[in-house]
């Protein structure tokens, strides 16, 4: 069966977006083969340094991802955390590791100028995905665009182990997830860092105002409207069906109709797609017990995996294949 594995940042509220970009790729292929999804507190690591931080952020996605319809039944979601081989086969995996290679890493380059410490451990992120991405020996990884790069990197660096110590690792593909295509409110690529992310689980008058607030040209009512040229529009077309993406461009083009409208409509479609997750949202809040559960659960089921890979790994390399403390 296909394996196929994703992290995701604990990096706080999840926005249109995550939800376009990811999310709903994910719980689309939760059918679709042996699925791995993680939250990557580890990885977190290198840009939180608060433990209440990184605690609420990891239940947040985790309440979010459950809300919105992730399956615990159906694949196995857990924290990176929960599974501390994924740090062995790090180490094991930075020795076929060229320094070149982790240099020439862009999102490494940019996190550095945009002032985040250069620590050995934002060096050797990719290391750490790779490792979660063989570890589970998996065939298939969803992602954006800007994680394209760490994937070949894991390709690479299966390759070297392979080739010096045998065939263990299947080589990942990547799929890429149609994040690029989200724009946020001031019409830029939806992003946190950029302050103009529409949330998946705002609602109320705060959602109103964020849909509000999202920029258009300054047109006058009457005036005919190119959709093409709208974020509003772009926004409505990633919930509406074919049909009603062309009214909508029709009642643009034909002028009469003012942004606030369009607004209006956008934030009908907002809230019938989110408001049942938004109720299951709540619920799951107040059954926190339950979440800590689901994920306990998944770890056991994806720790049982990941250490029969570390097992084969162990050997290829010289060592034992269980270390003596390890249990299973
Ligand atoms: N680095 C990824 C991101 O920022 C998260 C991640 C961690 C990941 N480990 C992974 C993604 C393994 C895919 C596979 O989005």
């Amino acid at each position: 069966m296909l394996r196929i594995l994703s992290g995701i940042q604990p990096s706080g509220k999840l926005h249109l977006g995550n939800y376009f970009g990811a999310v709903k790729q994910h719980i689309a292929l939760q059918t679709e083969g042996l699925c791995f999804f993680f939250i990557a507190d580890y990885h977190a690591l290198t840009t939180i340094q608060n433990p209440q931080v990184l605690r609420d952020n990891t239940r947040d996605v985790a309440l979010d991802y459950l809300a919105l319809g992730l399956d615990p039944d159906k694949c196995n979601f857990f924290r990176q955390s929960d599974v501390p081989e994924v740090t062995e086969l790090t180490w094991i995996l930075s020795t076929v590791t060229n320094v070149g290679l982790l240099e020439r890493a862009v999102s490494y380059k940019e996190k550095i100028e945009k002032g985040i410490e250069a620590s050995v451990g934002l060096f050797t992120y990719p290391v750490l995905m790779a490792a979660d991405i063989l570890i589970y020996r998996s065939n298939l990884v969803p992602v954006g665009k800007d994680q394209v790069q760490h994937i070949e990197m894991a390709q690479d660096m299966a390759g070297k182990f392979n080739r010096a110590y045998g065939e263990i690792f299947p080589i990942p593909d990547y799929r890429l997830d149609k994040g690029s295509k989200v724009p946020g409110t001031d019409g830029q690529k939806m992003s946190k860092s950029y302050g103009n992310t529409i949330e998946i689980f705002a609602e109320g008058k705060p959602l109103r105002k964020t849909v509000m607030s999202i920029v258009t040209d300054s047109k006058p009512v009457a005036d005919p409207k190119d959709p093409e040229r709208c974020t509003v529009f772009a926004l409505y077309s990633l919930f509406a069906t074919d049909a009603e993406q062309q009214a909508m461009a029709e009642r643009y083009r034909a002028g009469g109709m003012g942004y606030a409208v369009a607004k209006e409509a956008l934030l009908e479609k907002i809230n019938a797609l989110f408001e049942p997750a938004r109720e299951r949202r709540k619920q799951l809040a107040q059954n926190l017990d339950y979440v800590e559960d689901v994920l306990r659960k998944g770890a056991q089921r994806a720790r049982a995996e990941a250490q029969q890979t570390l097992a084969l790994v162990r050997q290829a390399v010289g060592m034992n294949p269980k270390s003596v403390g390890l249990p299973g």
